[in-house]
């Protein structure tokens, strides 16, 4: 049986990556200070034998045995990773280095969560990996964007110097069940505010475009990347299909039956404009493409959202 560790292990997508590795036979610990994510997000997983609950957090080493690592640790909404910055510094620096220090003294194979943030504001559409980004450093986003590219130069380093089993996922905007309610993250926040009869904010005019990509679609590039063998160099995972804000706000109206109004107000510092990844090389190497429409997740994301505002789950 495979041990598998998996830091952010109770938050969104962890815990639906949790969930998949159980029902593929692994023995799964999930490792998480509960920074943003909840164990609510696990709970329906504690009754089995194979899972673990550890709370940690990631910036302190950790010493257990494991095969494959998952290392999701982080803040990932703009609301969470800028409530304190230099934290969010330390969980991709000393985080990333306690967790690839496991690796290399396990010989566990290793995953980072890495992102389109990457990328900064590109000005390559759409964008290949080979793309080195266009980042603000010293911008209200660069605790994130910055942290996680200097995490990508751990993973990097940890190979090339220690010979650490690695590879990274450059993951972009995904959605679905379990995502915070509070995490003022694109899809969240139109869905509670349409559940609620508030109006809907667009920042900007909502000509901007975002690809999102449904999480099972996401977990599963996740496993197969994972799972190809070894290889550093970053691979995109994420939905090519792009759609403007105004489009996915009108859609989730749609969807939830409300009756709130769209308005427009000024876009953040540092917004991108568009992002649309390149997967080229996830459909060559992994054989990997995303398969759930945005009507098929959006439902089954609506259906999570209602039951957690109706239910007034506590933020
Ligand atoms: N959701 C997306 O669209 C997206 C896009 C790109 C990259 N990512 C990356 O994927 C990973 C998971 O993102 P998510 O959307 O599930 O976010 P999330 O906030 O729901 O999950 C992150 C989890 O990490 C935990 N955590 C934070 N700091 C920690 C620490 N110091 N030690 C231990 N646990 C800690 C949180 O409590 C949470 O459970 C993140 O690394 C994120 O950067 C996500």
């Amino acid at each position: 049986m495979i041990r598998v560790l998996v830091t952010g292990g109770a938050g969104f997508i962890g815990s639906h990556l949790c969930r998949v590795l159980l029902e593929r036979g692994h023995a799964v610990i999930a490792a998480d200070s509960l920074f943003s994510g909840r164990k609510r997000n696990i709970l329906p997983l504690m009754s089995n034998p194979r899972f673990e609950f550890m709370r940690h957090d990631i910036i302190q080493p950790l010493f257990i045995e494991c095969d494959q690592i998952y290392n999701l640790a982080c803040p990932a909404s703009p609301v969470h990773y800028q409530y304190n910055p230099i934290r969010t510094v330390k969980v991709n620096v000393l985080g990333t280095m306690n967790v690839l220090g496991l690796a290399k003294r396990c010989g566990a194979r290793m995953l980072q969560a890495s992102t389109s943030e990457v990328y900064g504001d590109p000005q390559v559409h759409p964008q290949p990996e080979s793309y080195w980004g266009h980042v603000n450093p010293i911008g209200p986003r660069a605790c994130y964007d910055e942290g996680k590219r200097i995490a990508e130069t751990l993973c990097r380093d940890y190979h090339v110097g220690n010979g650490v089993d690695v590879c990274i996922a450059r993951i972009f905007n995904t959605y679905g069940p379990h995502m915070a309610l509070n995490d003022g993250r694109v899809v969240s926040n139109f869905l509670l505010q349409a559940l609620r009869g508030e109006p809907i904010t667009i920042y900007g005019d909502g000509s901007q475009t975002r690809s999102f990509c449904f999480v099972s679609d996401l977990v599963e590039g996740l496993i197969r990347l994972m799972e190809c063998g070894e290889r550093f160099e970053p691979v995109n995972l994420g939905n090519p299909e792009e759609r403007t804000i105004r489009e996915i706000a009108e859609r989730i109206v749609s969807l939830t039956g409300s009756s709130s109004k769209l308005v427009e107000e000024p876009l953040p510092q540092d917004d991108p404009v568009r992002r649309k990844p390149d997967i080229r090389l996830a459909k060559q190497l992994l054989n990997w493409q995303p398969s759930v429409s945005l009507d098929d997740g959006l439902k089954e994301t609506v259906a999570d959202f209602q039951a957690r505002v109706h239910g007034h789950e506590e933020w």
